[in-house]
């Protein structure tokens, strides 16, 4: 583990954020001792863990081959211990290797005392980080409308969502503002914590701009809460300008960042990594001996060999490369909108991510028209109802992919979509006005 402890270390009381589960984590002996062993050099001779012998594994070499011609062999030593169980932390060579890259590619201040865990993914990361500050029924704030991953950790709690809506350019930091002073003088429990996924949000696509993101760091700071900085499309944006993180602008210790991989190199490969203040990684690293043990290593290793054998520079090419990717099929389905859709719904151009946010001024509720009658049409999007707090209320908004479907589907769908939401205003249409029954 990177060493923390320097003399600029973060002025927060970490302790007062966390809820009383994850105070009570234990470390587990066994775990730890693989870090030990680990750490120790090579004169240890370790009788103490529960690692099988990888030479009874029967993989002998694995070879992956690249699409820019190059491959790497991972063989012997390495891929035995890409084979092991590792410390819960991640593999070091890869968070080392990954430490270098978030420094140049967010340049957070006070850099030395921050920590790295890698976790089986954005979800994983999002849900330990939830887990570890928010309890049973004390309130988050969140963006609305809100990826659904988040809801379905935390509803089990009981949680007060303060919803915030958003704009164009992402939350509103104006009525995020009212809402924490009204609960100030209302005497109410103040949050511990935000969610946002401020480059495009899924589902919307919205980018949230610097000014909006320095405004509601400056609020997080009067508040006294964390943010919890769920970033997978960070390099998937189709501005002119990079998004600045909120970890690159984080000069007080208060945000918790988790990147993804599974939209830029692989979402089969489950990793993801957890950036956040040293103390808070400890919260983390003990609930992840607990889950996982550690998040998979091949796919560690895999990812370690790839951004060795890119370095920073190449990486950025291949983000450069899928933004010009995504950002033709982005211009794609939005013309396809405008030409089979038109007259039937509204939307703002997604700025990042792999979606297209519709809404249906016609139509109170598109649950049941896409859930019952979709497939019959030849067309599945997701019912806008899907990414509410409350499912169960109406909403009249489509998520639609533009991510996978050629661009004879993505034609083929907008025209059987715009099929299926006639069909359903006719069928409103018919039903009578009054029921005087
Ligand atoms: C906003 C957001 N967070 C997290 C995830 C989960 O990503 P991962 O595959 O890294 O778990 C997704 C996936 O769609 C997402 O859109």
């Amino acid at each position: 583990m990177h060493k923390f402890g320097r003399k600029d270390m973060f002025k927060i009381d970490y302790t007062q954020f966390r809820t009383h589960l994850s105070k009570r984590r234990r470390t587990a002996a066994t775990r730890e001792l693989t870090k030990m062993a680990y750490s120790a050099s090579n004169s240890v001779i370790s009788l103490a863990e529960g690692m099988p012998n990888e030479e009874m594994f029967p993989f002998t070499e694995m070879t992956i081959k690249l699409n820019d011609g190059t491959d790497f062999v991972l063989e012997g030593e390495e891929l035995g211990a890409a084979l092991q169980y590792i410390p819960s932390q991640g593999y070091p060579p890869l968070l080392q290797a990954f430490r270098e890259f978030q420094r140049k590619a967010h340049m957070p201040p006070n850099w030395e005392n921050r920590e790295m865990i890698v976790v089986a993914g954005g979800q994983d990361g999002c849900s330990k980080v939830l887990e570890a500050i928010v309890g049973p029924g004390e309130p988050i704030i969140t963006q609305n409308p809100l990826y659904p991953g988040v809801t379905v950790v935390i509803a089990p709690h009981e949680p007060e969502f303060i919803l915030i809506d958003e704009d164009e350019e992402g939350m509103s930091a104006i009525n995020l503002r009212q809402r924490l002073e009204e609960r100030v003088a209302a005497g109410l429990t103040m949050p511990k914590l935000m969610y946002i996924n401020p480059t495009g949000n899924n589902p919307t696509g919205t980018v949230m701009s610097l000014e909006r993101r320095l405004d509601i760091y400056k609020i997080a700071c009067e508040y006294n809460f964390l943010i919890l900085d769920d970033d997978p499309y960070h390099f998937l944006y189709f501005t002119d300008e990079a998004p600045r993180s909120f970890l690159s602008l984080d000069t007080e210790g208060r945000v918790i960042r988790v990147d993804s991989f599974s939209k830029v190199l692989s979402s089969g490969l489950r990793v993801g990594i957890i950036t956040a203040p040293a103390q808070l990684i400890q919260s983390f690293e003990l609930h992840m001996q607990s889950s996982h043990l550690h998040a998979p290593t091949l796919s560690q290793v895999i990812l370690y060999k790839l951004l060795k054998s890119w370095g920073y520079d190449k990486m950025m090419d291949h983000y450069r490369k899928i933004r010009k990717f995504y950002k033709d099929r982005r211009d794609t389905i939005v013309q396809l909108a405008r030409e089979h859709l038109g007259d039937l719904v509204e939307f703002n151009v997604p700025s990042a991510g792999l979606f297209l946010w519709l809404r249906v001024p016609e139509i109170k509720d598109t649950w049941k028209m896409i859930m019952h009658r979709g497939v019959v049409h030849g067309v599945l999007v997701a019912p806008g109802a899907a990414f509410m707090v409350d499912a169960t209320q109406p909403c009249n908004a489509i998520r639609a992919s533009f991510a996978r479907a050629s661009y004879k589907e993505m034609n083929l769908a907008m025209e059987r979509l715009a099929s299926l939401i006639r069909d359903e205003l006719k069928k409103n249409r018919k039903l009578p006005l009054h029921n005087n029954t």
